[in-house]
């Protein structure tokens, strides 16, 4: 019957994540005595949703069995009051210094890209870097960085994150089956954005970059009330319609509260590998009259190379396999002056987004 039991168990997704609570380990114990069940399982989260949502899975999985009675005891571990290191006293993973928002209204403008070689860059500095995927529904960290067959290491309860290329990383690509598309709503997305910085041992951290998804919507908001975001920074490519979109995600961030720390303008021109030269495809420079309407600056501008495209799809970032092209000088130069940014926020007193209010049913402020 035991057997059984664990059999029927392998049914019971952890919440927010494709794999079962079986494989995960957290199913410690297993007793049966007189067709009754007593079952102990051991979470990561202490959020009583998660515990409320495995009891009503289990039972479920388990009546086919007609035991007489099921105990589900679930454990979750205490954890122990932190000292936050914000001014605006929320910071759920107090062990990282800075956090770092990658965001663009607009999808496909390069933000993930961006997001891997200044981390990369930003590691070559001496610093210590993570990358938190906070694209849940489209997670390609993991492809940007080669480690699309990496699990990561379950200790106790919590996930070790891939070290990888000199940064530490973590995203639900390496947690759901490859290719799986996923569907979340608003609530989920704010639980598996709490679970991938509080469930995740990130080391200590001079800066956590957090790759967003397009738009202005959950992940967004919810980092922004769990963690005191540093700076943001905004990926935009030179056209006109990126531009508007772009505004979108800079309007976020001032709502938010998050000090912007720059534009990096990406696909701006066209760097051809035959002859050198470079073509202005999408446009060129449009974006810095943007940047000092928010009185900020254009971090760099990166051409569109074919070795930034390649990397990409290779999992062989350019910034880590060609020091010297044009787009990882350019990538060294940003992460330095987003380095400089932050100590400069951090010498007023550090960025102080607690204004922003807790979100109700999963709506959030700004999702248009
Ligand atoms: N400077 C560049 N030169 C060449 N290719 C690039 C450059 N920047 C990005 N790309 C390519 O463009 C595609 C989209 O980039 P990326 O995935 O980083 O965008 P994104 O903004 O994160 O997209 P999404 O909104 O879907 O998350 C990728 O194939 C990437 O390799
Ligand atoms: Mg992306």
């Amino acid at each position: 019957m035991k057997e059984q039991i664990l059999e029927k168990l392998k049914n019971v997704k952890y919440p927010n994540f494709e794999k079962d609570i079986v494989s995960f380990g957290f199913v410690k114990e297993i007793k049966v005595e007189n067709n009754e069940a007593f079952i102990n399982i051991e979470i990561a989260s202490s959020n009583p949703e998660i515990s409320n949502e495995i009891r009503k899975n289990v039972n479920e999985v388990l009546s086919s069995l007609n035991l007489k009675n099921i105990e589900i005891n679930i454990i979750t571990p205490k954890i122990p009051e932190e000292k936050s290191n914000s001014r605006s006293g929320k910071n759920i993973v107090p062990q990282v210094k800075n956090f770092i928002m990658i965001s663009s209204g607009k999808g496909g403008v390069g933000k993930s890209t961006t997001t891997v070689n200044l981390a990369i860059s930003m590691a070559k500095m001496g610093k210590k870097v993570g990358i938190l995927d906070a694209d849940i529904y489209g997670p390609n960290i993991p492809r940007m960085l080669g480690e699309t067959k990496t699990q990561p290491e379950v200790v106790g309860q919590r996930l070790k994150p891939i070290l990888t290329h000199g940064v530490y990383m973590m995203s639900m690509g390496v947690l759901i089956e490859e290719g799986q598309g996923l569907m979340w709503r608003g609530a989920m997305i704010m639980k598996a954005m709490e679970q991938l910085l509080a469930d995740v041992i990130w080391p200590e951290l001079d800066v956590l970059f957090l790759d967003m998804p397009p738009g202005t919507g959950d992940a967004q908001i919810t980092s922004a009330q769990s963690i005191p975001i540093t700076a943001g920074v905004c990926v935009s490519t030179p056209q006109t319609v990126s531009l508007d979109d772009s505004k979108r995600a800079l309007d976020m961030f001032n709502k938010l509260h998050i000090p912007i720390a720059g534009i990096v303008e990406n696909m701006s021109g066209f760097l051809c590998p035959d002859n050198g030269k470079e073509y202005d495809i999408f446009g060129k420079g449009t974006t810095e009259e943007m940047a000092k309407a928010y009185k900020s600056e254009v971090l760099a501008q990166i051409p569109i190379e074919m070795i930034v495209r390649e990397g990409g799809d290779d999992g062989k970032p350019v910034s880590f396999y060609h020091p010297e092209s044009v787009s990882s000088k350019r990538y060294l130069m940003a992460a330095e002056k987003i380095w400089n940014f932050i100590e400069k926020i951090n010498n007023e007193g550090g960025a102080d987004n607690s204004a922003i209010q807790p979100i109700m049913n999963g709506k959030s402020a700004c999702s248009h």
